[in-house]
């Protein structure tokens, strides 16, 4: 039975580093406000003329490094990215040119806060049936192009970043022992579409615009489903909370991270977080956060570490991975 095993991870933060009392410098909040009501301390914003694509491909490279692939060699590149350089072609296929890969295949997944999760799922279905044999799945955005800078309800939230992990298919008996993603969930509710979304954009409105969210929906529901869907996917592989080495959550607010470890009766100890140093960075924030753990070597092979994320649409996920 295939199974796709993480190979390696890599992360990248731009150098500018914007703080709370910065901000309250500019629009009507304060660092005791955010760190309160979030845990966000600080956020890394892109430099000008910074692209999603240089991000990303800051986070690919030692990402294949760590693995110890040739980016020439991958099959599949999935960029998770609500903030494409262009509205077409895919992002992806600009990373796949920087990489010097002329030969996989490259594609944009859009689940905004949950497309990391999205992504993954995609890469590891296409490793499982045997289409790829090496995948470079990357979460990346520039959320600070999209904010209203006037709106002290968003733009305290979020931060510029990127992160990848490399997969490789492997072989196992498909056990919950076996090294490599044991399985992926995804769900997606529409008729949420108004309460976390850009008003405007390249496409089908011809418009561009900023991100809108009704902050309480988007929390009351984020509390309720990331648990949930690692409750199904511990269910479904025959594990309990206790097997659980680590949680890897979205990172949009330190409370709604907490009242999820606390549902799924995790110790933060057992949790890992980086939104107070790095604030919501979309699609990036799993990502970002494994490439920490495992560099520190909390993360380490054999452990069961479980992924969760929540976002517009809305779209929320999870994955188990047996590292
Ligand atoms: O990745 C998925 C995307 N996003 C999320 O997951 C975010 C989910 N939501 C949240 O994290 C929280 O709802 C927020 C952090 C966005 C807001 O926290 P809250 O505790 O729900 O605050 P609130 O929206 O109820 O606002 C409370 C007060 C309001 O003032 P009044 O009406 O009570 O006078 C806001 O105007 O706080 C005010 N406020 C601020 N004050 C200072 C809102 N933003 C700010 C701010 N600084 N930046």
């Amino acid at each position: 039975m295939k199974r796709s095993i993480v190979a390696g991870c890599g992360a990248y933060l731009p150098e500018r580093v914007v703080t709370n009392d910065e901000l309250a410098s500019r629009i009507d909040t304060s660092d005791e406000w955010i760190s309160q009501r979030t845990g966000i301390r600080q956020r890394h914003i892109a430099a000008d003329g910074q692209l999603t694509s240089d991000l990303a491909l800051a986070a690919a490279r030692p990402a294949l490094a760590h693995a110890g692939i040739d980016g020439a060699e991958l099959d599949l590149i999935v960029l998770a990215t609500a903030t494409p350089d262009n509205t077409f072609p895919a992002t992806a296929t600009k990373i796949q040119a920087g990489l010097g890969n002329r030969t996989g295949t490259a594609f944009d997944v859009q689940a905004v806060c949950s497309g990391f999760i999205y992504a993954l799922a995609m890469a590891d279905n296409m490793l499982r049936l045997g289409q790829a044999g090496t995948a470079l799945v990357i979460g990346a955005e520039v959320f600070s192009r999209i904010l209203d800078w006037q709106d002290r309800t968003t733009c305290v939230l979020f931060g510029d970043g990127a992160g990848a992990v490399v997969l490789r298919a492997g072989d196992g008996e498909g056990t919950n022992r076996d090294r490599g993603i044991l399985s992926t969930h995804l769900h997606s509710d529409g008729t949420n579409y108004d309460a976390l979304y850009v008003d405007g954009g390249p496409g089908s409105t011809g418009t561009s615009g900023f991100v809108r969210m009704a902050g309480r929906e988007v929390y009351k529901q984020a509390v309720v489903r990331m648990a949930e869907c690692v409750d199904h996917s511990l269910q479904g592989n025959g594990l309990q909370h206790r097997d659980v080495d680590w949680l890897v959550p979205h990172q949009a607010n330190l409370r709604i991270i907490e009242s999820t470890s606390k549902k799924l009766d995790l110790p933060m100890e057992k949790v890992i977080v980086t939104v107070d140093r790095q604030a919501n960075t979309s699609a990036a924030t799993i990502p970002l956060a494994l490439a920490e753990a495992v560099a520190d070597n909390r993360i380490v092979e054999g452990q069961l570490v479980a992924l969760t994320a929540m976002g517009g649409g809305f779209t929320w996920g999870s994955a188990l991975v047996r590292w």
